[in-house]
């Protein structure tokens, strides 16, 4: 069997009028309009296979949504090839989204007058859901995220974690195979991203749905991902398991000393270049230690890392031992 989305190659570059500053570059800007382009996908390649479901993150300006919308049949490729669940995203639209579910985490597609019920029952027009598959899974999500108390209020009156959660429901009800959420965390409390999370989860699980998921929040990745694509500038810069990246680059240490007149010490190693066994004897040699930790990196400086390409120096660039 194929893969679930195949990208290859994939380009997107944005043409942008040039904003000149003086009046003279203005003058000369009505006869002469000039153009910047911006590469926002520059050549991305992967394969997603049933069932996965993938972290999709990067710096802001990234081009995470613009390979979202490219995905979803929003927007047109300039260049490459791209295929999900059979179909190619910007051809067949019709038929294309009924297989798909879109979540913009900055947008939403809801009726801001309408009860949110509404907007529900309109999704099944839209998507024709037939009226058991469409009672069945209304009344699941809108258990599992808790949304019982604000269903017939107006979605003018909701919290944004609200709001998110009737848009998740209504980008799912038509139970499709393929799920592209964008930035669906966006600004809301522990409560209401737990919650996100939990469900995004359980679909992935009992109904195999495979899921794309960009967000800045590195709580998301830990919890929900099983795979992590890192893109920056346009271009992929890792794609792997979250386990592999931690023993791949986590190659700094700190080491939290707690010594014998009371004071803490803290200090950060590259394994590469000093080994610890050889930091520890230092350490042990130079200070009178009473207790000692060694921590490892937590994910999100690996990635901070890789994103300030500090990951792609040479060890002789970042210091040994240094307080
Ligand atoms: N409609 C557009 N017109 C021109 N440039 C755009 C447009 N949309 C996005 N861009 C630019 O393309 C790059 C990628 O944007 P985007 O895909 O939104 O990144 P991300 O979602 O990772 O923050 C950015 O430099 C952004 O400014
Ligand atoms: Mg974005």
């Amino acid at each position: 069997m194929g893969y679930m989305i195949e990208v290859e190659g994939l380009k997107k570059y944005y043409k942008i009028a040039k904003r000149d500053k003086g009046l003279m570059q203005t003058m000369r800007g009505l006869f002469k309009r000039k153009y910047e382009i911006r590469k926002a996908v520059d050549d991305i390649s992967f394969q997603i296979k049933k069932g996965e479901i993938v972290g999709f993150i990067g710096p802001n300006g990234a081009g995470k949504s613009t390979t979202i919308k490219m995905l979803s049949g929003i927007l047109y490729p300039d260049e490459g090839k791209l295929g999900v669940n059979g179909f190619v995203p910007y051809k067949q639209r019709k038929q294309y989204v009924k297989n798909i579910g879109v979540v913009f985490g900055q947008k939403t597609q809801l009726n801001w007058d309408l009860p949110l019920i509404e907007s529900f029952e309109l999704m099944k027009f839209i998507y024709k859901i037939p009226q058991e598959k469409y009672e069945e899974n209304l009344h699941k999500f809108v258990k599992l995220l808790d949304m019982e108390d604000f269903i017939n209020q107006p979605v003018r009156q909701l919290s944004l974690g609200q709001r998110m959660r009737g848009d998740i429901v209504a980008a799912l009800l038509h139970s499709p195979e393929v799920v592209f959420f964008d930035e669906p965390t966006i600004g809301l409390d522990v409560v209401a991203k737990e919650k996100i999370r939990g469900f995004i989860k359980y679909m992935n699980k009992t109904e195999q749905t495979t899921i794309i998921f960009t967000t800045h929040d590195m709580q998301d990745i830990e919890k929900v991902c099983d795979r992590l694509i890192i893109i920056d500038s346009g271009k992929k810069v890792y794609d792997g398991s979250i386990d592999e990246i931690k023993t791949k680059y986590a190659y700094s240490k700190t080491v939290e000393m707690l010594l014998e007149d009371g004071t803490k010490q803290v200090q950060t190693f590259d394994v590469r270049k000093v080994p610890m066994n050889e930091v520890m004897e230092k350490l042990f040699a130079q200070y009178h230690i009473k207790d000692i930790a060694i921590c490892e990196p937590e994910i999100d400086a690996i990635i901070r890392d890789i994103y300030e390409g500090r990951v792609l120096l040479d060890t002789n660039s970042i210091g040994g031992v240094h307080a």
